[in-house]
């Protein structure tokens, strides 16, 4: 783990608007930098960056945070890398937190990987550009197959020497450890004597998702019948093959802005997509595709579309691919090429233009691929029809949102013209069959309760949005002291008693705070959460609401949400200054009345949601205590809207 004190230098150091600078090109505006957004195409720049709250704001996405949060954005760093890319880019030294030995170990074992696999990458492009050898036989095969110069040079194509040790002998000549090319696989050691793995081939360096080398992929270019075409590192530290997309590192970017994933399976048909304009697309590399590779997809993206070739064979493996995804929870499309093509040799034969609108025009959601699929030799006949209406219906079933499934159902009725019922009860046979086999999976809930779960999602997050207006109201107004009326019961004259509106001062955190304890409420949004319980310890050490303390917070959540806040509120001041100090005066005046709508409004949907719990767990066994309970809750909602009702008079 890198410690606190490097990520605090870090963020003492780094600018965004020199980080940001890299990758957008920013215009001053103002005391803003202003450019267009790097998240979706755009004509009018939408993306602001302020160098003096050091946070940026993409209002087309509605994307924002600090400096960290941008590289993790963008670049899909994970919060680790992007501390590492910014010491490095500030000549920062990383210290870690203690490590065992062991972990030290492990620790400089891969590093050490990783730069003999750099050295690797490097000395095999070189080869092949600039060795008499590697231009006549690599580089005039990647010509061949029709890569332009730019293409070999961005995915850093190479050659291996057809010699026994030529790499070896070079790495060792450099100072690499024999350990470590061994741990690679780049070389295979028997006794004393020592080879390279991938003598005469060409190489793809495989990237991880931050642009290290992991590995490679080796092409013959002899025809052997004994040598397997394509050769991939071993499984090593680095290199878990079912972890691993190719092109990845290339893709992330088009990926996230297309919001798509075409899936392809081999090395060459990725460089070919990309060379013809279709960046978006990763290889399994021929293995069948996994959940893990599922997962690094789903960081950039939910929609994934499945290319494949016309033979049987591509069909039956993206067959089981598609379930796989769906399981998942990610949307999955599927296009098949002609027969003969595979998406290499297709991209090659066609313009950028025809690629795009193929790959439009013949895209197909799951359960239209697989009625086109097996329909034909159904049409007839009841029992296949019966068959291939369960079949669809099964993969329906791996969905995990309940909604999604209702729309896929209605979907395949239409197709198929068979009654919903129908399908939904077949659906719901699947699916507990399918519970008993993973016992542990939650109970699949009736169809009669969705209607119930989706009103309560409503709830929820409209819980959120006010937790959130709860946390604004807390840092741009927490230390600020206002009125608040409060309502108290007195004995007057008559030696009755009587609620009597009183009016304390009181500094706005304490008020919530106070308020928050009074109902034992608690945020049920883990980052508003947090934030609100370090607001009130900086209260209860009597320091101010510090705002940087939250921006460069290493929980990157919190920064997030706490930038995206002031953002916000920047908004305000570059739209219209004059505006801006209206909108403040009556915000500050009416502060109290902002405090007390924002915590009972809370408090009513927390109401409105015990309600609906209650009335969901109602039996005939314990019907007189939930509609005691019912009651209850009802009538302190109206004692609410009452005091709401009450301040705003
Ligand atoms: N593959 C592999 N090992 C093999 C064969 C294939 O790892 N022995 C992987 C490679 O990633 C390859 C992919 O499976 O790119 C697809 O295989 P194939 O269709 O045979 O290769 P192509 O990509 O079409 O290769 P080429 O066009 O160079 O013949
Ligand atoms: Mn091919």
């Amino acid at each position: 783990m890198i410690n606190r004190t490097t990520i605090d230098q870090v963020f003492e150091t780094a600018r965004v608007e020199e980080v940001i600078g890299e990758f957008v090109h920013l215009k001053k505006a103002g005391s803003n930098f202003k450019g267009l957004s790097p998240f979706v195409d755009e004509k009018s720049p939408s993306f602001m960056v302020s160098p003096v709250k050091q946070i940026w704001k993409d209002f087309s996405t509605g994307k924002g945070g600090n400096v960290i949060s941008f590289l993790m954005e963008h670049e899909h760093y994970s919060y680790p890398e992007a501390i590492r890319y910014l010491a490095k880019k500030y000549n920062i030294e990383i210290e870690e937190t203690e490590q065992t030995d062991e972990q030290k170990q492990q620790a400089s074992a891969r590093e050490s990987m990783y730069l003999v696999s750099e050295y690797a990458r490097d000395y095999f492009h070189n080869i092949l550009l600039n060795t008499q050898k590697g231009k006549a036989i690599g580089y005039s095969y990647f010509k061949e197959r029709g890569f332009t110069d730019e293409i070999i040079k961005k995915f850093e194509l190479g050659y291996a020497l057809d010699e026994w040790s030529a790499f070896t002998d070079e790495a060792l000549k450099n100072k690499y450890n024999l350990e470590f090319l061994e741990k690679t696989g780049l070389t295979i050691v028997k006794e004393t004597k020592h080879f390279d793995r991938f003598k005469g081939r060409v190489l793809f360096p495989i990237h991880s998702m931050s642009g290290r080398v992991l590995g490679f992929g080796g092409r013959i270019l002899k025809i052997n019948k004994k040598a397997a075409k394509y050769l991939n590192s071993p499984e090593s530290e680095l290199y878990h093959k079912s972890k691993i997309l190719y092109g990845i590192y290339h893709a992330k970017q088009a990926i996230a802005k297309e919001d798509n994933c075409y899936l392809v399976e081999g090395y060459t048909d990725v460089i070919s997509f990309y060379q013809n304009g279709v960046e978006n697309t990763v290889a399994s590399s021929g293995t069948a595709l996994t959940s893990d590779q599922i997962r690094l997809v789903s960081r950039l993206t939910n929609n994934i579309t499945v290319l494949f070739d016309g033979d049987a064979a591509g069909i039956r493996a993206s067959i089981r691919g598609i379930d796989l995804i769906l399981e998942q929870g990610l949307n999955v499309k599927v296009v098949a090429f002609p027969d003969g093509e595979d998406p290499d040799s297709f991209a090659k034969s066609v313009s950028t233009e025809e690629l795009k609108t193929y790959l439009k025009e013949n895209s197909q959601d799951f359960i239209q691929f697989k009625v086109s699929l097996l329909l034909k030799d159904a049409a007839n006949d009841p029992v296949k029809k019966a068959g291939l209406i369960r079949e669809i219906v099964q993969s329906i079933a791996k969905i995990p949102s309940a909604i999604q499934r209702e729309v896929y159902v209605q979907e395949c009725a239409t197709i198929m013209q068979i009654s919903e019922k129908v399908l939904f009860s077949e659906l719901a046979q699947i699916r507990s069959k399918n519970e008993d086999e993973h016992a542990k999976r939650p109970q699949q809930k009736p169809l009669a309760l969705v209607k119930e779960a989706k009103e309560k999602v409503v709830a929820v997050n409209q819980l959120v949005i006010l937790e959130r207006h709860l946390i604004e109201i807390l840092l741009l107004y927490g230390n600020k002291e206002a009125d608040f009326i409060d309502f108290v019961e007195e004995k007057n004259e008559k030696d009755e008693y009587e609620t009597v509106k009183k009016i304390f001062t009181n500094k706005v955190a304490s008020e919530v705070y106070l308020h928050l304890q009074d109902d034992e409420i608690a945020f049920t949004n883990e980052t508003f959460k947090s934030i609100y319980f370090e607001i009130i310890h900086q209260l209860n050490q009597d320091k101010r609401v510090s705002i940087e303390h939250f921006i460069n917070h290493p929980n990157p959540n919190i920064s997030m949400t706490v930038s995206d806040i002031f953002m916000n509120d920047e908004q305000y001041a570059l739209s219209d200054w004059k505006r801006k100090n209206i909108y403040v005066k009556t915000k500050e005046k009416m502060l109290s009345k902002l405090v007390m709508d924002a915590v009972y409004n809370i408090r009513r949907i927390l109401i409105d949601l015990k309600i609906t719990d209650l009335e969901q767990s109602y039996t005939t066994e314990n019907r007189k205590e939930t509609l005691g309970l019912v009651v209850n809750y009802k009538e302190l909602k109206r004692l609410i809207f009452d005091n709401l009702g009450r301040i705003a008079g």
